[in-house]
């Protein structure tokens, strides 16, 4: 039995959530390794729904152990509240259940207000963030300046730390011509919330590393999708974190050897929310109707997600940049009753095929894809729970994406249903 890594391998949004509960029966511990609470994650549980997007998925599970890794971060104020909230819908979050890695990265409130400022600006680049202040947060731990988790057990010594901090913002802030941020009320809000925070806090990296010695499984739970990579994605319209499934190590404290199956989970069609490169996006009626059929809204902020056909030739290249075992392929009934289906298997840049994205942000918006059309199917096959009860042409539709992909479909999720979920290949075997 090995660990599992989950990790999106489009643009996020694909059902982690879902697959991630869904694994965690199997596993002792679930992780978030990166990004914050810019993810969405839906669980559908006999029927009640929950919303998270910071708690590790398996919070919802009893006995099991949810991590918040040291390459998330974390916003302290936001954390309270989705702790609140699962806790009104009968969720115990104890700190028996929830640990928080000493060393990771705070989010405060004027990251926020930096990332909603450059996002509302009327000049510059708009990546239609989810104005949650991720980018800059992760800025400030670039720049050696950020205040950390482990910092709110150590008030007295914030006056330094926030003085070097604000050094950069309030030099930045004077230039945008906006009020300059006050130390000492930023440490007074940050005393108020330590104590809500410090009874979660733990070296996790030592309590990753001892669980695992002693044989029990873990479940890491991406955020966002391998093209939102910083360094892998449509770059500059990206998250600030590396999402590939190699983070999962760096983001939890543990040697790349602790990685064990890489599990991507991909959407049937593609979505993305946000500004960027999208070559298989359909402006159409058929767009529309992916968007309403699939119920593609923000889970977070409510936008409408662009959508269009699966691009295998993306998909194959977050299989190589993730090295990705194994698919769960998710919302394959969205595409029932189509007489055809397009899939891009490639691209045309400038009359010449070629067979990834590549790198350069011009180059990304002028390529053209290649499709291929294959035939539809007018049953349903939501709710399937088996092979059988999959009509013949879903099955050459799924076929073909292994094919064009590189990897083979491990999982198959019929609906947002915990059971709604054909297993081919359990990953914690490896
Ligand atoms: P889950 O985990 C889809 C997108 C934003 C924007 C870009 C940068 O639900 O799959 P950020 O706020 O991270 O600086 O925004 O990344 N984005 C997501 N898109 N699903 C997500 O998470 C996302 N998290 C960020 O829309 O384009
Ligand atoms: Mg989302």
């Amino acid at each position: 039995m090995t660990n599992v890594v989950v990790v999106g391998a489009q643009w996020g949004d694909e059902g982690k959530g879902k697959i991630v509960d869904w694994l965690s029966e199997q596993a002792d511990v679930v992780v978030r390794f990166q990004g914050g609470h810019n993810a969405g994650h839906t669980l559908v549980i006999d029927g009640v729904t929950y919303k998270l997007a910071l708690l590790p998925s398996g919070i919802v599970r009893k006995g099991k152990l949810s991590v918040i890794g040291n390459g998330v971060v974390v916003d302290p104020w936001h954390l309270v509240e989705e702790i609140a909230k699962l806790t009104g819908q009968g969720v115990a979050v104890t700190p028996d259940n929830l640990k928080i890695a000493d060393n990771a990265t705070l989010i405060l409130p004027l990251h926020r207000q930096l990332d909603e400022l450059r996002e509302n600006a009327s000049e510059g680049l708009k990546i239609g963030t989810t104005k949650r202040g991720i980018g800059p947060a992760y800025e400030d731990k670039v720049g050696r300046r950020a205040i950390r988790v482990v910092d709110l057990a150590d008030i007295d010594a914030l006056p330094g730390k926030v003085e070097r901090l604000l050094a950069h913002h309030n030099a930045l802030r004077r230039g945008l011509g906006i009020a300059e941020i006050d130390g000492r009320e930023l440490i007074a809000s940050l005393a108020e919330i330590a104590p809500k925070i410090l009874p979660f806090v733990d070296t996790v990296w030592a309590r990753l590393d001892a669980m695992r010695r002693d044989g029990r499984r873990i479940l890491f739970e991406g955020a966002q999708g391998a093209l939102l990579d910083i360094d892998h994605g449509t770059y500059p319209f990206v998250t600030s974190s590396n999402i590939v499934a190699a983070q999962a190590a760096t983001g939890s404290g543990l040697g790349p050897s602790a990685i064990g199956y890489v599990l991507g989970i991909a959407k049937a069609y593609t979505t993305r929310v946000g500004g960027g490169p999208f070559p298989t996006e359909l402006n159409d009626e058929i767009g529309e109707l992916l968007g309403v059929r699939g119920r593609e809204f923000g889970v977070n902020t409510g936008r409408k997600r662009r959508c269009g056909w699966f691009d295998a030739a993306l998909v194959r290249q977050t299989v190589r940049t993730s090295g990705i075992h194994g698919l769960a392929l998710t919302k394959l009934d969205i595409l029932d009753g189509f007489e055809t289906i397009r899939v891009c298997v490639g691209y045309d840049l400038d009359g010449r095929r070629i067979d990834h994205l590549p790198a350069g942000q011009a180059e990304q918006a002028r390529v053209i894809p290649v499709y291929e059309e294959i035939e539809g199917w007018s049953e349903s096959t939501a709710g399937a729970r088996s092979w059988a009860e999959l009509p013949a042409q879903a099955v050459k539709y799924v076929r073909r994406i292994e094919e064009l992909v590189g990897a083979p479909v491990a999982v198959l999720s019929t609906s947002p249903e915990r059971d709604d979920t054909i297993l081919v290949h359990n990953p914690f075997e490896g």
